[in-house]
């Protein structure tokens, strides 16, 4: 989703805000400009694609000025164009936008029958000829803001700059998250702090309905009623080194490969010898059922993490994706835990769901990587997952921490309910302690899932199968390697294989099949022959005795190390990873940054 940033420094701003951009690269965009105040006067350079487009147009054009603002954006109305790029201006103000007017076509009209003319196809462009209006009818600058902002309706963070006011940025936040940076004798605005992470440590969050009007010297922050509101600057831990390559290629090949790592330091987190560490009065005995809601590959770990509540604890799950849920008003009854997962804590669906069980749930948990998001500040109570920054628009180590804080709340779940044992819960977090080892053994397979890689990205169909937990992981694969690759590719239970999408399979449509040798192991081995009978070459994600057992007519195998079944959606979470990630790069495409996408989907 588009990224925002704005500054009131003390050195020349252009560079500031071209180097905040670039961290805020990873959300997805397709267009970035940056507007200043130089002696007074606003300016504004804009470029279509890639921030280097914009760098290059800096060093023939450039941009003076000690304040600014600046934007990556995430094409919802109008295609990527210069014109369409903000920041948007009309006469003294330029505006930044993350978010949707809803009422845009609205304020058209009514700008229109005012004498406005528009230049963009753009919602954000009414926002500034909104406030321009105001400003001619005789307001101030802060005035004409408020005005505008009481105007709008729909999902939005905004920042203003004004011509003639180099000490001057006005932010709001409404739907769509925005953070306050303090420096020393500066003052920043930004999307998130990773933006602001080389500037500043000491980040306020703005509330919801929150306005800002920042100076150099003052922050004063206002709730949605317009009183004064005392927010709380905190220092954030994002340093500025963590969110680099750390010498690989791409952020996903480093994210791939941390997780060994990454998830030893979770699970560090979370286990105290023999005990699941969560907080004080998490308690599942009394609970009647579990909804799960999420997006994406969140929503595949809810998927997942269904099998582990149902079948170890015996507690009924509801899984749904969070922009059905929030609109087919599901009944909630009574002793209800809602529990959402999301990496960003920001997604507007899932953000809409779980408010849409606020006074309906028993309680609201969330699973999320950022602790200071609005999923995490809207909840009872937030367990991080651990995973540390994630930039690459791909869920990787993010996916694998949010199985494993689902995995040990199905744990304490299954002892609440009386369903396991102190001895056999110690045995399954014995079990979970060695995954990072079998990790490590499963990225050692990498050659043989980029050799398979590079012939799964000569082709445009491919199929994912996968029974039991490997159901989930199935649709996580198949989404992994469509969003990165651009290859077509399916997700099916084996045992739905006979129901109709079996007259997909011929010889130029590969079949991924995911099969630990486990209790269904022998039924996969069925669905696998009859897609081989058919021409279909099959890829085996399997251990070693599945290997065996498979027998040699499969196209190729990867043997990964044998696990405890209910830890093989992590484990085989990293060869779709990797197959994903060798056929993009064989493929030549924008692997941390692919066509379409953005890391956090913030409108609807
Ligand atoms: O930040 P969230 O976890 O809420 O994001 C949900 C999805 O947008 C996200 O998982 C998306 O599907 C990823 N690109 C998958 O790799």
């Amino acid at each position: 989703m588009c990224g925002i940033v704005g500054v009131l420094g003390t050195h020349e701003v252009a560079p500031i805000l071209v180097e905040s951009l670039r961290r805020l690269e990873y959300r997805g965009y397709d267009s970035a400009g940056i507007a200043t105040v130089n002696e007074g006067r606003l300016d504004r350079r804009r470029a279509v694609g890639k921030l280097v487009n914009l760098s290059d147009l800096l060093v023939h054009e450039p941009l003076a000025g000690k304040s600014g603002i600046g934007h990556t954006r995430w094409a919802t109305h109008g295609a990527p164009s210069e014109v369409n790029a903000h920041p948007h201006k009309a006469g003294p103000v330029a505006v930044v936008h993350n978010g949707i007017i809803e009422n845009y076509k609205a304020l058209r009209d009514e700008l229109r029958a005012m004498g406005a003319a528009f230049e963009t196809e753009t919602d954000t462009e009414t926002v500034a000829l909104l406030t321009q209006y105001y400003i001619a009818e005789g307001l101030n600058r802060v005035e004409a803001a408020e005005k505008t902002l009481s105007r709008l309706e729909g999902a939005f963070a905004l920042v203003f700059l004004f011509d003639g006011e180099d000490d001057l940025l006005i932010a709001a936040r409404k739907g769509s998250p925005l953070a306050i940076g303090h420096g020393d004798g500066e003052v920043y605005v930004g999307s998130d702090a990773i933006a602001l992470a080389p500037l500043t440590d000491k980040i306020t969050y703005l509330e919801e309905g929150d306005r800002a009007i920042l100076t150099r010297g003052s922050v004063d922050i206002r709730d949605a009623e317009g009183r004064r509101a005392n927010r709380p600057a905190k220092t954030v831990s994002i340093d500025a080194a963590r969110v680099d390559k750390s010498g690989y290629k791409h952020f996903m090949a480093k994210e791939i490969w941390e997780q060994p790592t990454v998830l030893a330091n979770a699970l560090d987190a979370y286990l105290d010898g023999d005990r699941i560490d969560l907080p004080e009065g998490l308690d599942f005995a009394q609970s009647e059922r579990l909804t799960l809601v999420a997006c994406g590959t969140a929503y595949f770990a809810c998927l997942t993490a269904k099998y582990w509540f149902e079948t170890l604890a015996g507690l009924p799950v509801e899984t749904d994706i969070a922009s059905e849920f929030r609109y087919r008003e599901p009944p909630i009854p009574a002793a209800t835990t809602a529990l959402f997962v999301s990496q960003s804590g920001e997604t507007a669906d899932t953000l809409a769901a779980l408010r849409y069980c606020r006074d309906k749930a028993d309680r609201i948990l969330s699973v999320v990587n950022v602790a200071e998001s609005s999923i995490a500040r809207e909840s009872d109570l937030a367990l991080p997952i651990h995973a540390g920054v994630e930039i690459g628009v791909a869920s990787t180590k993010a996916f694998t921490c949010q199985l494993n804080v689902l995995y040990l709340l199905a744990l304490k779940a299954a002892v609440d309910r009386g369903r396991m044992s102190p001895d056999a819960l110690a045995a399954a977090l014995a079990e979970l302690r060695g995954l990072p080892g079998l990790f490590n053994a499963a990225l050692d397979r990498d050659p043989t899932i980029a050799e398979a890689a590079r012939a799964v990205a000569e082709t445009r169909d491919v199929l994912f199968l996968g029974r039991g937990l490997m159901y989930p992981l199935a649709h996580e694969g198949a989404l992994k390697l469509k969003e990165i690759s651009y290859i077509h590719a399916e997700a099916y239970a084996s045992g739905e294989l006979k129901h109709g999408p079996i007259a997909l399979i011929d010889k130029s449509v590969p079949v991924v099949v995911m099969a630990p040798k486990d209790a269904l192991f022998d039924k996969t081995v069925s669905n696998m022959q009859e897609v081989m009978a058919r021409g279909g070459q099959v890829l085996l994600i399997t251990d070693a005795a599945g290997a065996e057992a498979a027998g040699g007519d499969v196209w190729k195998t990867v043997i990964l190390p044998e696990a405890a079944p209910q830890l093989t959606p992590l484990l085989y979470a990293l060869p779709a990873q990797l197959l994903a990630y060798h056929a993009a790069v064989a493929k030549g495409t924008d692997v941390d940054q692919p066509r379409n996408l953005a890391k956090s989907v913030t409108v609807e």
